[in-house]
């Protein structure tokens, strides 16, 4: 990983455009704002920060429901392609935000946390802490380690030390193109995250298994893709 920068994904995006859309991960959009909004108890008028926001489905469907989302991204592409809310970029390791301006914040499927090289995740969640005000409400999703090691396929490499995966994955263009990238995938167990996100002065919810599209308050187990921790922002 040496020359790594934590922007990897940048390139993919250039590449992805729009075809990002495509993918069938990105299909549980509705199912997954409808989970969030309950859950984090939002409402018309709520200031939500979509923290690696890529083309926006999140910030749609929450601007949507009368949200006032700002969504933030490294990639100039994909906020190209953000159609509603505020698309601001950044990297999520440095937000440009006001302090204590948002009732809540998200970052989903990797946007940012979960592609810094299993060095840097502590250092977003602090800089998500400090753009909640203080009761603000935060859900992060993450790959699981122990779905990552079990379903370990052929050409992957996950490095035990840092609980990155890495793979080499082809990336199709809107004209069908195609190009091969590098992948990392930083991967987490439901501790490390707990004390993460402690660290960072949030204080854990709910944790839960989830999959894409499929978000419910499910037990942590070995079967799920991802986990999606919910925190609060401590009051003092
Ligand atoms: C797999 S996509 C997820 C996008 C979106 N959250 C979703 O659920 O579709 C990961 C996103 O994180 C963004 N990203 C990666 N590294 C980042 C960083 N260091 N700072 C901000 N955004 C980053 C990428 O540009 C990309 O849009």
């Amino acid at each position: 990983m040496s020359g790594f920068d934590g922007r990897f994904f940048e390139a993919v995006a250039s590449h992805a455009g729009a075809a990002y859309l495509r993918y069938s991960f990105t299909r549980g959009t509705e199912q997954e704002v409808d989970f969030l909004w309950d859950t984090l108890g939002l409402r018309a008028g709520a200031r939500v920060l979509d923290v690696g926001c890529g083309p926006g489905r999140h910030v749609e469907a929450l601007a949507g429901r009368g949200a006032e989302v700002v969504g933030v991204d490294i990639s100039e592409t994909f906020l190209r392609l953000v159609n509603r809310g505020h698309p601001v970029r950044a990297d999520a390791r440095s937000l440009p935000l006001r302090p204590s301006s948002f009732d809540a914040a998200i970052s989903l499927c990797q946007g940012g946390f979960g592609l810094l090289g299993g060095v840097d995740d502590g250092l977003v969640l602090g800089e998500v802490a400090g753009a909640l005000r203080p009761g603000g409400v935060v859900a992060v999703s993450a790959f699981s380690a122990y779905f990552a090691t079990r379903h370990l396929e052929e050409g992957e490499r996950f490095d035990a030390d840092t609980g990155v995966n890495h793979e080499r994955a082809v990336v199709r263009d809107e004209a069908g193109v195609e190009r091969e990238f590098d992948l990392w995938t930083t991967c987490f167990t439901p501790r490390e995250l707990r004390l993460l996100a402690a660290a960072a002065g949030l204080r854990p919810t709910g944790l839960w298994a989830v999959a894409p599209g499929a978000y419910a308050r499910r037990a942590p187990d070995l079967d799920h893709p991802e986990f999606l921790l919910v925190a609060a922002r401590e009051a003092r």
